[in-house]
């Protein structure tokens, strides 16, 4: 059984350890610098935590889940400890391959960009691998990957950034619709919980909907509006005031802000 080591217990670390643990692909280690935090995991009694970097000899895949601000003083202190057969995979915002390459000395990675929902096992995550890395590793890490919803390889690194201006960064967007609704509920007199209902109800028949049938948005939204109607009136608001543009205007500016950090770390 291959032995996996995650850097970092936090949200995403943590998530990705413990989708490897139930699936029982692997045998699983976490390090993390926070006491409490190690405390806390090893008192799950599932997966074993420590503060020390030297299990990393073991590894034969590690993942690099720390704030990408911190990531350069882990490289400092890990660099002497790990080997050019391991398999790097990286969920850190904005770090690219070749920073990871030289701030480590090594060459297989694998850089990812999962998100949020990754916690409930539906996530979407896409990857890329470095030259060096074989198909059988890159395989395995996208079954790891699936285990926290969706997953798919992309061609480029640049697609990662842009994957964070669609499902990496999206989570937020859709809260930021859901959010408008929910306050428009609310203004109408519903309660908050009643707000929520409506709201969330809302999203999750759109979705199954759009998820069920082989059916274009668009088609969708004819199917709900009718001339002249309720729906339409919304709708034609919506495009009177360009907001399908100023949707899209956001991921814009959400990939230049991805590709900037990105430059901004080398
Ligand atoms: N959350 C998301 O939705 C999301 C989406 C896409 C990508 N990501 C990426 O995922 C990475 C992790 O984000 P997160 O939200 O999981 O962060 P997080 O919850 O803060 O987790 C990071 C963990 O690493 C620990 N840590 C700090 N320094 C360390 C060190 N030197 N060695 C080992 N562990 C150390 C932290 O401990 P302390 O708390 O004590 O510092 C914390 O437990 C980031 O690079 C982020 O860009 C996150």
């Amino acid at each position: 059984m291959k032995k996996i080591i995650v850097i970092g217990g936090g949200n995403m670390g943590f998530t990705y350890a413990e989708g490897i643990f139930n699936a029982n692909i692997a045998d699983i280690q976490i390090i993390d610098k926070s006491e409490e935090r190690i405390a806390e995991i090893n008192a799950m009694n599932k997966m074993k935590a420590t503060s020390s970097y030297d299990v990393l000899v073991e590894a034969d895949l590690v993942f690099l889940a720390v704030k990408p601000q911190i990531a350069p003083l882990v490289f400092e202190d890990i660099k002497t400890i790990v080997n050019k057969e391991q398999v790097f995979v990286s969920v850190m915002a904005g770090m690219t391959i070749e920073t990871i390459q030289q701030g480590l000395g090594v060459n297989k990675i694998i850089r990812c960009m999962p998100n949020l929902p990754a916690s409930i096992q539906l996530g979407m995550t896409t990857y890329v691998g470095s030259k060096e890395v074989d198909k059988e590793n890159l395989a395995l890490v996208g079954s790891i990957l699936k285990s926290t919803g969706k997953a798919f390889e992309v061609q480029n690194e640049d697609m990662i950034d842009s994957t964070t201006g669609i499902s990496g960064s999206g989570t937020a967007y859709i809260f930021y619709f859901m959010n408008a609704l929910a306050t428009a509920a609310q203004d109408f007199g519903f309660s908050s919980e009643e707000a929520k209902t409506l709201t969330a109800q809302t999203f999750e028949g759109a979705i199954e909907l759009y998820k069920q049938n082989d059916i274009s948005l668009e088609d969708w939204m004819n199917r709900v509006a009718s001339k002249g109607g309720t729906t339409r009136a919304a709708l034609n608001n919506f495009e009177d005031n360009k907001v399908h543009q100023l949707i899209k205007n956001g991921t814009i500016a959400c990939v230049d802000r991805a590709k900037e950090l990105a430059k901004d770390k080398r």
